[in-house]
């Protein structure tokens, strides 16, 4: 199916709603936070006389407010809701102001006067790991034996990565609403991944069952992560202040605010030794991660989880050692960003990669197609591949654009220039879809069909822009066998789905769309037992097509909304509720070993660049992607989230420059002036996406996940300019330190090793 976005129209036309696009209810109030001002300390004194004296004012709540557990970290109990005694980032909450206006509780926000004891804020993973500074325990994920392998190699290569976090930059930032009502309920209206995280930790800020706290999310304006679990702490402030005035409460961060007290996609800095054979085939992987978690866990341990199963992204390699820390420092609290920790993971073996490749005096391509993983290889976390589509991705993407041809024109093209250089790089990409928690693969649905023939479905799963809703209507719609008109997807409830997994893990479609078949499945069984007995035939011989009701491929005479208002008048279940949960799953964490994930996304790109020597900037020129969708349920959709994923990863890779002043802990790139984010003019004008004509008999009519997989695509763009700065500079030792920013690539051609500029030296070269 080629249909668009079910919100394409709303959304031109402005008229999506979003949580403070609804008329607001009568005597809401808006809240608005004062935060800790340094990255370290010990809070003092908090002074709100002069906030609640600002005419408009109506509470300044604290701490001490909060009726029941002021805790809402979602793994471990490590993040106040408002800080007590210690503040561990700059921009923590410390008091939430409630005002008749937002204009008003900003400006008294401000007045708040918070005086702290000032502590050495860590804003490095590899202090705070040589600190002991860990969250939770570090872990190893291997396979073979490392350090017997070594012996076996020809060529060992070392080296040390580095990768930047990322800010999510959803349009929507983050915001809340919560009316209070009779008997203690709460109902909030919230932008989040999660809607059951917010009702859990809503109803332990204030101390009441979660069946008191109600959570309602119609669309996103985009999460990307960033509301998995931080969305969390605004639900949970606009409850507590709602609460403590009685009135219904907003609370909306602006742009800025939203920049300064969110976490973010967790820069690493990773040390790694990489072991082959001459021929180039690889032996031992050896790779240490130090993840930046920030000052709270948040995902952080989950996060680190995935990028040690993508350790070895694509490759077969036989000794792996994977170590991984949660650096625990006084930085925002990180947290999901697409592809969790998996992009993270990939970058450093394709760093390792490109090493051993000059090294060895290969080409980087064909070291990497030599030793791409096959059909029924055992990953290093234990799982044996199955349907591998790594080598036919990366074949088809060679063969199909010409690979050979692109590189001898490029090489053609550096000949006859010396200012402008061009690179290429491919970029294969293996990705685990399922939640790596197992219990978290789970999802209910809902499904009424009302006596007009029209049907309404209800699952866990949160509309963010990805289309979701347009992918569980597609396949109710065809699962039932009645027309897509007929269906509608209920904003996501907590009262009519319980316990939901946040929307995350690129697992939406799959989880919420296998519950939503089951449930279908029920109300057909329970329509056509009905309908067998009246037509006097075998209930397995009915089928409905395109409203139409057919047994054993005959025209019956019904269709659908004959057959529901029938039913209905026989006292015929319209409505069913079922359980979906991903089988196959499991993995034993004391061997880190199993079978974590339903299966894989494969897929391969090629990149392509031209660098300006002389200013440092540069061009995408081409991004051409093999990709495997299996069968889409909607390509057009899926389409989209290839396209903007690459873009998010070129971001991610080239321009996207996240900065905190090591020193305080303040973020410096705290606008859209200094943190620069990839527009149309920055995607590739040759943009070329070809689907992989394959099968999936796990996703929804053959379908795969498709969210995460592709942002992986654009950590080829750095190896690109890479391929194109050894253009100019063939023999100098490069750093692995991304993004690749034109400064950076200034930096690779001019500076010396301690970062001075020298413009004459190129030309020596
Ligand atoms: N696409 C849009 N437009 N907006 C988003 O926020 N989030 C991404 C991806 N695509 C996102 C998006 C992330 S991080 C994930 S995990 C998946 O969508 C989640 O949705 P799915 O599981 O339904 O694919
Ligand atoms: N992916 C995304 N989000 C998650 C995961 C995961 O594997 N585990 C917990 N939250
Ligand atoms: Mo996506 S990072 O799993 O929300």
């Amino acid at each position: 199916m080629k249909d668009k976005h079910l919100d394409a129209p709303l959304h031109v036309r402005g008229e999506s709603l979003y949580v403070d696009d609804v008329a607001p209810p009568v005597g809401m109030l808006h809240a608005a936070i004062a935060t800790s001002p340094v990255a370290h300390g010990r809070l003092l004194s908090v002074d709100t006389a002069d906030a609640e004296a600002m005419a408009g004012v109506v509470a300044a709540v604290r701490a001490n407010d909060v009726p029941g557990d002021n805790e809402i970290g979602p793994v471990i109990q490590d993040e106040p809701l408002l800080a007590e005694s210690l503040v561990d980032f700059m921009g923590q909450p410390v008091v939430l102001i409630v005002a008749e206006s937002a204009a008003i509780a900003r400006a008294a926000a401000k007045t708040v006067v918070i005086e702290v004891e000032e502590l050495e804020p860590v804003t490095d993973p590899r202090v705070a790991f040589e600190r002991g500074s860990v969250i939770g325990t570090p872990r190893v994920f291997a396979s073979g034996d490392v350090e017997a392998a070594w012996d076996a190699c020809d060529i060992v290569v070392s080296g040390r990565s580095d990768v930047g976090g990322q800010e999510h930059l959803y349009l929507e930032t983050q915001r809340a609403r919560a009316l209070p009502g009779e008997e203690g309920r709460m109902v909030i209206f919230s932008s989040t991944q999660s809607p059951y995280a917010v009702q859990r930790a809503a109803a332990g800020i204030l101390g009441v069952p979660a069946h008191l706290v109600e959570v309602d999310v119609k669309r996103l304006g985009g999460g990307f992560g960033g509301k998995e679990d931080q969305a969390t702490a605004w639900g949970c402030l606009a409850a507590l202040a709602a609460h403590v005035v009685g009135r219904p409460v907003e609370l909306v961060l602006d742009r800025v605010d939203d920049l300064r007290m969110t976490g973010k996609r967790h820069p690493y800095s990773a040390d790694w030794k990489l072991g082959a054979r001459r021929d180039g085939t690889l032996v031992a992987w050896d790779v240490r991660h130090y993840q930046n978690s920030g000052a709270s866990c948040d995902l952080s341990l989950a996060v680190l989880e995935r990028t040690l199963f993508h350790a070895a992204n694509a490759y077969r390699i036989p000794n792996v050692r994977a170590f991984g820390a949660a650096c625990r420092t006084n930085l925002p609290p990180n947290t999901a960003f697409r592809g969790f920790g998996g992009p993270q993971g990939m970058f450093a073996i394709e760093c390792a990669i490109a090493k051993l490749a000059e090294t060895l005096g290969m080409s980087r391509e064909d070291l990497q197609r030599k030793n791409l993983i096959a059909e029924g290889d055992t990953l290093h976390y234990g799982q044996v591949t199955e349907r591998c589509n790594a080598q036919r991705t990366w074949d088809e993407c060679a063969t199909r654009n010409e690979f050979s041809a692109l590189r001898a024109e490029a090489e053609r093209f550096n000949r006859a220039n010396t200012d402008k250089k061009r690179g290429l790089a491919m970029m294969p990409v293996c990705f685990g879809i399922a939640f790596t928690g197992t219990f978290l693969n789970q999802a209910s649905a809902l499904v009424h069909a009302y006596t007009d023939g029209s049907v309404s479905v209800s699952t866990g799963g949160v509309e963010m822009g990805q289309g979701l809703t347009t992918k569980l209507a597609a396949i109710a719609a065809r699962h039932f066998g009645i027309s897509p008109g007929r269906v509608r997807v209920e904003t996501t409830n907590t009262t009519r789905i319980a316990n939901m997994s946040p929307t995350a893990a690129s697992a939406g479609t799959d989880l919420n769309g296998g519950a939503t078949m089951l449930a279908i499945d029920r109300i057909k069984a329970g329509l056509f037992d009905f309908l067998a007995r009246e037509l006097g035939v075998d209930p397995g011989s009915l089928t409905l097509d395109g409203d139409a009701v057919y047994a054993d491929g005959a025209d019956t005479g019904w269709d659908w909304p004959k057959l529901v208002s029938a039913a209905y008048m026989n006292r015929i279940a319209l409505s069913a509720h079922a359980f979906y949960a991903t089988p196959g799953l499991h993995f034993d964490k004391t061997k880190e070993h199993g079978n974590p994930f339903a299966y894989h996304v494969f897929g391969t790109a090629i990149l392509g660049v031209t660098v300006d020597g002389l200013r440092g900037t540069y061009e995408i020129d081409t991004a051409r992607i093999v990709h495997d969708l299996g069968r889409p349920v909607n390509e057009l959709v899926d389409l989209g989230q290839i396209e903007g994923a690459l873009g998010q990863g070129l971001g991610w890779m080239t321009m996207e420059d996240l900065r905190y002043d090591p020193d305080t802990g303040r973020l410096l790139s705290n606008a859209l002036s200094t943190y620069k984010a990839p527009d149309l003019f920055a995607t590739p004008r040759d943009l070329q996406v070809t689907l992989l004509d394959a099968e999936n008999p796990v996703g929804p009519f053959g379908s795969k996940a498709v969210g995460e997989p592709p942002l992986m695509y654009g950590i080829g763009v750095y190896f690109a300019l890479r391929d194109a700065v050894r253009g100019f500079v063939s023999d100098r030792e490069l750093r692995f330190d991304a993004p690749m920013t034109p400064e950076r690539v200034l930096m690779d051609l001019y500076a010396d090793d301690s970062g001075v500029l020298d413009s004459g030296r190129r030309a020596a070269e």
